[in-house]
């Protein structure tokens, strides 16, 4: 693993507005993300909470324009140019929804993909490097991370299987090879092993209802836990 300097691990931090949590989903293509976060929302939803999904890169009508141009694209794209693309989006996206959502108390953000993405993808899949792709977030608005990552963790042939089964038309990120994969899945340990307290690994590979049981008690504790901050 790559060496990150403790002062560039310590500029990353949680937003600091009471009573509302900013919370981001990750794993592979077909980990379950899109599927558990409905049920994640549904979950806060019954606890009171006004939860607010919103999807990476995109989110904002500049933001929608810059996905398109990745998602789309017929080239290859410069590992550094994409990674300035994904923080473009993201940084108009933390001014123009994220924060302001955040700060109404009782509101939860989850976002579909955050930094960690970034670390799999640009960082280890592109080989920009983790140092890199951190040292272009170190800045405000782009050094804020959620309360809670689920990375939701699955093998490559699961990720095969799932795919096969969805049988939609492959994306820029999913007409990759193996090879590709395999360096995500290690992006995101190395993310989890970078910050350990913030990702929370679940097994993805177990029945839907299990994935969804291991989401429902990691909120439960998180939302427990901050109740406790602000007795
Ligand atoms: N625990 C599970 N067991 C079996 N199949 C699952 C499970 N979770 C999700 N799936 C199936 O796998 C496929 C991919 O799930 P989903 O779209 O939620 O993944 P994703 O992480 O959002 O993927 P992407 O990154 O491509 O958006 C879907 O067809 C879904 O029904
Ligand atoms: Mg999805």
């Amino acid at each position: 693993m790559s060496e990150i300097p403790k002062d560039l691990l310590d500029s990353f931090r949680p937003p600091a507005f009471p009573g509302s949590f900013f919370l981001s989903f990750e794993g592979i293509e077909g980990a379950g993300k899109s599927t558990q976060l409905k049920h994640a929302k549904e979950f806060l939803e019954n606890k009171g909470f006004r939860v607010l999904v919103l999807r990476e890169p995109g989110g904002t009508s500049f933001g929608e324009k810059l996905r398109k141009s990745i998602l789309e694209s017929k080239e290859p794209i410069n590992p550094l140019a994409e990674a300035h693309l994904f923080c473009s989006s993201r940084a108009q996206l933390l001014q123009e929804v994220t924060l302001k959502e955040l700060n109404n108390p009782g509101t939860i953000v989850i976002l579909d993909r955050y930094l960690d993405s970034t670390i799999a993808y640009q960082g280890k899949a592109r080989n920009l490097g983790t140092k890199t792709v951190l040292e272009l977030h170190k800045h405000f608005p782009l050094n804020l991370v959620p309360h809670m990552t689920i990375y939701i963790k699955i093998s490559l042939e699961t990720s095969h299987n799932r795919q096969k089964m969805r049988n939609a038309p492959k994306d820029y990120f999913e007409s990759q090879g193996d090879d590709f994969y395999k360096l995500l899945i290690s992006g995101y340990e190395e993310a989890a092993a970078l910050f350990p307290k913030r990702i929370s690994i679940i097994d993805g590979e177990k029945s839907f209802d299990e994935v969804k049981e291991q989401i429902s008690n990691q909120l439960e504790a998180l939302i427990q836990s901050r109740e406790e901050v602000l007795k």
